[in-house]
């Protein structure tokens, strides 16, 4: 079997062999990191001296060959390498940035993206994917909060063990299946004021029961790798944290799969403050439990030296070796070390059915936040329609950030699909309106932002009042949500929001889509536009699943994964927080708020509209008590209340009211999505298992606790019926 095939292998290996599985290169000129003064004919030559274990960046089958060529033709093993890639989104055809498909909170869905994006990327040579980002992220300042899935571990534990499933199958051998990734382990999602790579301050009980859950999740799914983060937590940054990486990972949770550097994170540990120099860096970052090194030449320099002055034990490599090497047997690399550099693959794809599931993705992520008198879907008797705004016929921005190989442009603008979609006789205008980033757009560099070109003004009003509805098309740049993409600000960036309000002086009939990566500061246009809809980045069909949406060929079903705030000084704002022990008085300022706004979010987490209504009974619990062994039942039933068909996405909360650590005011434990036809109305059936009641306490382990519970279910986080048991041990 694969375990004796291992150590026959690794019996045959130098100590400096096995210190090149450790070692991965970029291969490009793609930088996804700054660049790294390591020298490329060098690089070469360890790859054909079999030392070196993996690479990044390396895009098409013929520069994969070409390495796999380097190695297998000149190495003494012939250890085949591994090909890694930043499949975020989708390979070439583009799916919605994470964050919003994740708002589809449809784990069908995005497996299947996930699939298709593991098809396209095996087709292309790569068989490994940096995917999928699973950490809680709950400031919407946090660029990369695009990436992942939000504010919930519940929900992004689900999208975790679905996007796995999708990259890897139930075969990773399988040609078409890729290897996956959990990242960051740990805490980079709640970096401190929001601010990329910054310090992360977590205690024990949230880094348990907020941050792990999605990473344990993930490894029990199988998830083939995991890539530890650039933080700091609490002192010790996560690519040096033996606790996380040793005692928890691969001890407790026995993870057999290994753990990938970020790019640099080990010798970056330097400018941390945590190692003198690359050769420290290695010994904490492998005695900690860091199995390969990105890009950072800490390991290649260093390992060999320090197994031999005894500051590292040979088992620690050996088993980092095992780890790699037990990937690439799964992928099936030694069967066929090409095996994902085969043209035939990519012949046999059809991209239409791959934009065509996108697109499907991409309609199901739409959030609709206000439809005032039901403006929306747009009627067939409307038939003089303005399109406007800086994003309206922006067919790059949907494309989003961490775009694999999707093309500039390629994506379907609102525009575009605004046109496809209106019968003959209804008349669509256009005005730009305005620029809004200026320059040169590009992954490493920051977007210049115009703040005072208001020359398009002009036009875009002209438009705006000769016509009956404008769609108002607002939002982010794809380069201003990603990685470094901070920002201190969260509303329209530019002259968006004095352009919306010149528009809105002529033409109140405003329907605002909303293109972006993070949660966005939108209270005037919530106040004010009879209808507002949050479409993120939505990839290649961005514009066509919008207007389904629009004319409603598509009933919204969209729920918000991240709490829109009412200011960006609420930030981090999250749903599940604790009650602390001054809740809520607002005559008197000694409470725990704001004296210049309400504390709740503007949109709450789960939210989002449909063009029908749903009535909500209240909940019905099979029992008043529960034992640990046993289970309980709570049946919500829930009825279409409008005049369409409709999805709903049926939601279940809990509140642990006293316990040995405080816990949050509610936290989300199930879901179900349904579909009701008008008057139709269903039970939907929770079991509570005792599982479910568990959290990381104060005696240091998941355990449920005796005492009173809170079932909590609805439409979203904050308009929900609530209902009582106790749980007896
Ligand atoms: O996978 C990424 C990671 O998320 C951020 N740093 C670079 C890596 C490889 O591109």
């Amino acid at each position: 079997d694969v375990e004796k095939k291992i150590d026959s292998l690794l019996a045959l290996m130098t100590l400096e062999e096995k210190v090149g599985q450790l070692v991965l290169y970029n291969g490009s000129w793609d930088l996804t990191g700054p660049a790294s003064n390591l020298d490329t004919k060098q690089k070469e030559e360890n790859l054909k001296n079999g030392l070196v274990g993996a690479m990044l960046n390396v895009l098409s089958i013929e520069a994969t060959t070409e390495a796999q060529k380097l190695v297998m033709e000149n190495s003494r093993l012939k250890i085949p390498l591994l090909f890694g890639y930043d499949v975020i989104h989708g390979y070439k055809t583009i799916f919605p940035v994470p964050l919003g498909e994740t708002a589809s909170w449809d784990l069908e869905a995005m497996e299947e993206a996930a699939r298709i994006a593991a098809l396209e990327s095996a087709a292309h040579g790569v068989n490994w994917t940096f995917s999928p980002m699973i950490d809680i992220s709950r400031d919407a300042r946090w660029g990369r909060i695009m990436e992942g899935s939000g504010e919930d571990p519940y929900l992004t534990s689900k999208v975790a063990v679905a996007k796995i499933k999708g990259y890897q199958g139930n075969d990773l051998s399988h040609p078409h299946s890729i290897a996956a990734t959990a990242k960051h382990f740990a805490g980079y999602g709640l970096a401190e004021a929001g601010r990329d790579y910054n310090t992360v301050h977590i205690g024990e009980n949230e880094l348990h029961n907020t941050v792990l859950p999605p990473f344990k999740a993930a490894a029990e799914a199988g998830v083939a790798t995991f890539m530890n983060s650039f933080n700091d937590l609490d002192g010790t940054p996560a690519t040096g944290h033996k606790i996380l990486q040793r005692d928890i990972l691969k001890e407790e949770w026995n993870y057999d799969g290994f753990i990938v550097s970020d790019w640099a994170s080990i010798s970056e540990m330097i400018d941390h403050g945590f190692a003198r120099d690359k050769k420290h860096a290695a010994e904490i970052a492998m005695n900690a439990g860091s199995d390969m090194d990105m890009e950072g030449g800490a390991y290649e320099s260093g390992l060999v030296q320090l197994v031999r002055e005894g500051k590292i034990q040979e088992n620690f490599i050996d088993d980092a070796a095992k780890r790699v090497l037990r990937v690439k047997f799964k992928l099936g690399l030694f069967e066929d070390p090409y095996r994902y550099s085969n043209a035939e693959t990519l012949k046999n794809i059809s991209f239409e059915e791959h934009r065509n599931a996108s697109r499907d993705v991409a309609k199901k992520s739409i959030v609709l936040l206000k439809n005032d008198k039901s403006i929306l879907p747009i009627s067939p008797s409307v038939k003089n329609i303005a399109v406007i705004g800086p994003l309206a016929d922006d067919k790059d921005t949907p494309i989003g950030n961490w775009r694999g190989q999707g093309e500039e442009n390629s994506a379907v603008s609102v525009l575009e699909g605004i046109k496809r979609a209106v019968g003959k006789g209804v008349k669509v205008t256009y005005a730009k309106g305005a620029d809004l980033g200026m320059g040169e757009r590009s992954f490493l560099f920051p977007l210049k932002i115009n703040k005072t070109d208001i020359s398009g003004f002009a036009e875009a009003v002209a438009v705006a009042k000769k016509a009956e509805m404008v769609v108002m098309v607002l939002g982010e740049d794809a380069f201003q949500s990603g990685e470094g993409r901070s920002q201190v600000n969260i509303g329209l960036a530019g002259v968006q929001q004095q352009l919306l309000e010149e528009i809105y002086k002529v033409n109140k009939n405003i329907v605002l889509v909303l293109i972006n990566g993070r949660p966005m500061e939108i209270n005037w246009a919530a106040e004010n536009l009879p209808a507002v809809a949050v479409a993120w980045q939505l990839g290649t069909e961005s514009g066509n699943a919008i207007a389904d949406v629009l004319f409603g060929r598509y009933n919204p079903s969209g729920k918000l994964p991240v709490s829109f705030p009412r200011a960006v000084g609420q930030e981090p704002l999250y749903y599940n927080n604790k009650n602390t022990g001054r809740p809520s008085n607002p005559e008197h300022v000694t409470f725990s708020g704001y004296t210049d706004s309400p504390k709740d979010a503007l949109f709450p987490f789960g939210f989002g509209l449909s063009y029908t209504t749903f009535e909500y009974g209240e909940p019905q619990l099979s029992a008043n008590t529960m034992k640990e062994n046993e289970t309980l039942e709570v049946k919500v039933t829930v009825k279409n209340t409008g005049k369409v068909s409709g999805k709903e996405v049926v939601q279940l909360y809990l509140r642990d009211l006293v316990s040995s650590t405080t816990r949050p005011v509610k936290e989300l434990k199930g879901f179900r999505m349904i579909e009701l036809a008008p008057g139709e109305s269903m039970d939907v059936i929770f079991t509570i298992d005792d599982k479910m009641l568990q959290f990381y306490n104060a005696n240091r382990k998941w355990e449920s606790e005796a005492g009173d519970f809170e079932i909590l279910t609805g439409s979203n986080s904050r308009d929900l019926k609530k209902t009582t048991f106790s749980l007896n041990k």
